[in-house]
């Protein structure tokens, strides 16, 4: 009897194995269902035209089937966020779709104590100067809006080109699930919001200010292996797409509030300059939590059209010294402007939206270098692919 169990066992895990999915977000107007297949070939399951003109990120709610797309609407005066529900076979069906204020980029789902039959969505707009927050059935996947926070600047910043007004462009949950980061491109700010635990709505405090010109990106929290405490032992880093650099803060608690102390500043090139036009741009943690993985755009260093990841080290071997980033080196990103990447959890491998190269890559994740590794599929789609996400 236990060779038969066990064989059914292997045999369904076999089987779970296959359903190896990503979707593609492109500026073509399209989300793509794409396969990896065993043999490492990527094939197109299904394409829909359901969330707008310019698709520009995803958000999947895996246990609930339910991809969150944002459509950029570029040069509309409105933007909108699409629910899809996934299928089996690949397909997606639109479940419900608001508009909302112009340009949103990026999103990020949170919860509330006090609201627990909901969860909360918060989205950066880039080109609206705004934040807007929304409740969710997450089963349902319907939602509807709860607040816009819509920012103003004086005057440009230093880079006046990019830096005309403000421009969030990310958002991040702090590992207490307490508080939202979102990144101001051009307002050189990082916005900090309290998520208010019996509504869910968001309260802004005070702003972690960032060099003028640096062009604050995408953030992502680390807390160190083996710390078990989510309040005591936190990183925030930061990428800034105009200076290209890394930074680092240590985060402190205290009540309602959370504060933040640099612990390093570096570029996304080490001790090299940027090479011109170069703009980093998507930021994580390695599976084995000990780097942060950044993606440079146009920089060509691995050959034409073949740009970079920059790998740091954010703790020493036995992990006690958290603080002492480095800079490891550069590692391919497999072909133009790496926008972003997903890294798989279960997989070990990475996922890269390749903007130029209007295609997706998929690479194994060495875990030995806790870099990107070999190249294992790449397709080609229509259009700029700012956004890739894995369904496993
Ligand atoms: C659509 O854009 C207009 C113009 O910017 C803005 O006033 C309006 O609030 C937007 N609509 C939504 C639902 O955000
Ligand atoms: C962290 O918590 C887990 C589960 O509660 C426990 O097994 C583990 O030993 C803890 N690790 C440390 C370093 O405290």
């Amino acid at each position: 009897m236990k060779t038969i169990s066990l064989f059914f066992a292997a045999s369904l895990l076999g089987h779970a194995a296959l359903a190896t999915r990503l979707y593609a977000a492109s500026y073509a107007g399209l989300v793509t269902s794409l396969d990896l297949s065993k043999s490492n070939e990527l094939s197109t399951l299904s394409q829909t035209t359901e969330c707008g003109g310019s698709p520009s990120w995803l958000m999947l709610d895996s246990p609930n089937g339910v991809l969150y797309c944002l459509d950029e609407a570029i040069n509309a005066p409105n933007g909108t966020i699409t629910t899809l529900k996934t299928h089996q076979d690949g397909t997606l069906t639109k479940l419900a779709q608001l508009k909302t204020p112009a340009g949103p980029v990026m999103s990020a789902m949170y919860s509330a104590p006090g609201v627990l039959e909901r969860k909360f969505l918060a989205v950066a707009h880039y080109s609206g100067s705004s934040v807007t927050t929304y409740s969710a059935d997450p089963v349902l996947g319907l939602f509807k809006h709860e607040q816009t926070f819509t920012y103003q600047m004086a005057a440009p910043g230093p880079v006046a080109a990019r830096q005309d007004a403000p421009h969030p462009h990310g958002v991040v949950v702090d590992p207490t699930g307490r508080f939202i980061l979102v990144p101001d491109l051009g307002a050189d700010v990082v916005r900090v919001f309290y998520v208010n635990p019996s509504t869910g709505l968001l309260e802004q405090i005070e702003p972690l200010a960032l060099n003028p010109g640096s062009g604050p990106r995408h953030g992502a929290f680390w807390t160190p292996r083996g710390s078990n405490s989510t309040s005591s032992d936190v990183y925030f880093y930061l990428v800034q797409e105009l200076s290209n650099e890394l930074s680092g803060f240590r985060v402190k608690y205290s009540g309602n509030g959370i504060s933040f102390r640099k612990i390093y500043e570096g570029g996304t090139y080490g001790k090299e300059s940027s090479p011109a036009g170069t703009k980093a741009a998507e930021i994580a943690i390695s599976p084995e939590n000990n780097r942060i993985i950044v993606s440079n755009r146009l920089d060509n260093t691995f050959g034409p059209k073949e740009d970079s990841f920059a790998v740091f080290l954010c703790a020493d071997p036995s992990g006690k010294e958290a603080e002492k980033v480095s800079f490891l080196g550069l590692y391919p990103a497999y072909g133009s402007s790496p926008r972003h990447f997903s890294i798989a959890p279960t997989q070990t491998m990475v996922a890269v939206a390749l903007e130029s190269s209007q295609s997706v890559a998929v690479a194994q994740w060495s875990k030995r270098s806790g870099a990107p590794g070999t190249l294992l599929a790449g397709k080609k789609l229509d259009g700029e692919i700012p956004s890739v996400v894995w369904d496993l």
